[in-house]
């Protein structure tokens, strides 16, 4: 077993390193994996959620046997939150969310202008209501202060489900 991931600021880098340290084995960039890795070899793939899409998802089906998918995104977690990735993303294989970070500081390109804008259109919106949601506050606090809620433990129930596989 590999772990796969596509990071983009490093959050989902960080869960995809704890999962390996905790199964004893190696983590791949995406990239690298596609030229080191033969094709069909067994992954467990965490890619960071980019618009409701899990970033390089589609490589990872195509070319590895993917057991396991990770999506790792800023909203808090929910069941809500899976069942929403898991449509927009078209899966049936099993499938954990992760909440990850922001980090404005890291972000470059297109990610960047995306992420100024939609922070001040919700900055915005959240101005002109009289009770926005907490939901919306946090995601307006994440943007403009950024925030780190990768945690070890989160992984536990990955690590869980990879274990009752072998029973
Ligand atoms: C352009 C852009 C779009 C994003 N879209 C979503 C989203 O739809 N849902 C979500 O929960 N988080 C979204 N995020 C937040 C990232 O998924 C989150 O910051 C994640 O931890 C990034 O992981 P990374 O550090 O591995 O790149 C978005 C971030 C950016 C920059």
């Amino acid at each position: 077993m590999k772990i796969v991931y596509t990071s983009n600021t490093g959050f989902t880098e960080q869960y995809a390193r704890h999962l390996a340290d905790t199964l004893g084995c190696e983590a791949l960039e995406l990239k690298e994996a596609l030229s080191s890795l033969r094709k069909k070899s067994e992954i467990i793939y965490f890619g960071w959620i980019n618009a409701g899409k899990v970033e390089g998802l589609k490589k990872a089906l195509k070319n590895f046997n993917t057991v396991c998918i990770c999506g790792v995104g800023i909203a808090p977690p929910s069941d809500e939150v899976v069942v929403s990735l898991r449509e927009s993303n078209g899966l049936a294989l099993p499938f954990f969310y992760l909440q990850g970070g922001f980090d404005f500081s890291r972000l470059k390109g297109s990610a960047k202008i995306k992420m100024r804008i939609a922070r001040s259109l919700l900055k915005k919106s959240i101005e002109k209501k009289e009770k926005p949601a907490d939901s919306e506050k946090f995601l307006l606090d994440v943007m403009e202060n950024g925030g780190n809620f990768v945690d070890r433990n989160k992984i536990k129930s990955i690590a869980d489900w990879y274990y009752s596989r072998m029973i």
